[in-house]
């Protein structure tokens, strides 16, 4: 595809915000994607490679070259009586790689059913959902280095996958582009059900030996009633990360707010809800003109329509201010602001 001038970004990110891109294009293919970043208009450009632009907040024109990648295929390439290993296209829509697993009932990412996106952004971000993370199935992904126009690939260690963080949110930051991604799903797999929410949809579906499908119908019906649909309500997912504070934090808040809701996490320290910080400062369901947070979910900023980028990353720095001020928690966004 050539490179198209001025193009408007709508349509291309989930919380439907109207921006410009100065330069823009799309590949389909390695071959398609060298031949973009050889061409003369976008050396010294700016760059910035789109999936499903369903974690991004642009809150002004972008003054460079926006590529999306539609580098599409799921392939089997290896097969034992344990497991499959798959490869998908960074370009593949992540829900329908997750369901390819799910209807052969293979399992390891059903938790992860319906998050919006690609899947060239899940290992960026590490993308997580009801106790499993995508680095629990993780086996390799190729990328290319811009500079050096080498393939190169990642394993599990080289990734350092964190909470929604990795090596391509920090040394590898803007350096790479992902290509393809590689999972390995189970044959007999262990269906991870502890999350309270979980355990109780499944009871309400009146199932007590759940298969991978259960916990996928189980999930997608959580998501649906909780978070706002991006087609329908502009939206990135949750808009902040939930705060890891150390434990001694936790115990002063949680004498204070006994019904604080928190989990262990690593090193001595608790992951604290943000969206139970938020909607305890007064948040929740807040609407200021079209756009707000939220009423099922205060973690989730969303646009109601023809809102810009700036009032919503204003908003997100009220609410930051608010709870800093309140329970002396620093919020961090777990979006990526352009
Ligand atoms: N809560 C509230 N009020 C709210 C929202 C949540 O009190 O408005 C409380 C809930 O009652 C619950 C707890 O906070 O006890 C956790 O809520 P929830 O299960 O909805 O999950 P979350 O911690 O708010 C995280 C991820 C989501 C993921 C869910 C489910 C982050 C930043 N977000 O949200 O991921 O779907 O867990 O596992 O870790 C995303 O990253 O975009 C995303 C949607």
């Amino acid at each position: 595809m050539l490179l198209q001038n001025q193009i408007d970004l709508k349509s291309f990110n989930s919380f439907g915000i109207a921006c410009q891109a100065k330069l823009f294009s799309s590949f389909k293919s390695l071959e398609e994607l060298k031949e973009i970043l050889n061409l003369d208009q976008i050396k010294g450009e700016k760059l910035l490679i789109l999936g499903g632009g369903s974690n991004v907040l642009f809150t002004k024109d972008f003054n460079g070259i926006v590529l999306i990648n539609n580098i599409k295929g799921i392939t089997l390439i290896s097969e034992t009586e344990e497991d499959v290993i798959l490869e998908a296209g960074a370009g593949e829509n992540w829900h329908d790689f997750v369901s390819y697993g799910v209807e052969r009932n293979w399992g390891g990412l059903e938790n992860l059913s319906l998050i919006p996106g690609k899947v060239g952004a899940a290992p960026m971000q590490n993308i997580g959902a009801y106790g499993v993370e995508q680095k629990n199935c993780f086996v390799q992904l190729t990328a290319l280095e811009i500079k050096t126009g080498q393939l190169i690939n990642f394993s599990l260690e080289d990734c350092a996958f964190g909470y929604r963080e990795s090596f391509f949110k920090q040394e590898g930051k803007n350096r790479f582009v992902i290509l393809k991604v590689q999972y390995r799903l189970k044959k007999k797999p262990s269906i991870q059900t502890s999350y309270g929410a979980i355990t109780q949809e499944l009871e309400k579906m009146g199932i007590v030996h759940p298969t991978v499908q259960d916990v996928a119908k189980a999930v997608i019906h959580i998501r649906e009633s909780k978070l706002p649909n991006p087609k329908v309500i502009g939206n990135a997912g949750s808009f902040f990360k939930n705060p890891v504070v150390p434990n001694s934090v936790f115990l002063n808040l949680s004498k204070k707010y006994p019904d604080l809701v928190s989990y262990p996490a690593e090193n001595g320290n608790t992951k604290l809800a943000a969206g139970w910080l938020i909607e305890k400062a007064g948040w929740k369901g807040y609407r200021k003109e079209n756009y707000g947070v939220h009423q099922n979910q205060a973690l989730v900023l969303v646009n109601y329509g023809g809102a810009n980028g700036s009032e919503i990353w204003e908003l997100s720095h009220e609410i930051l201010k608010d709870i800093k001020n309140k329970f002396g928690v620093e919020l961090e966004r777990e979006v990526n602001i352009f």
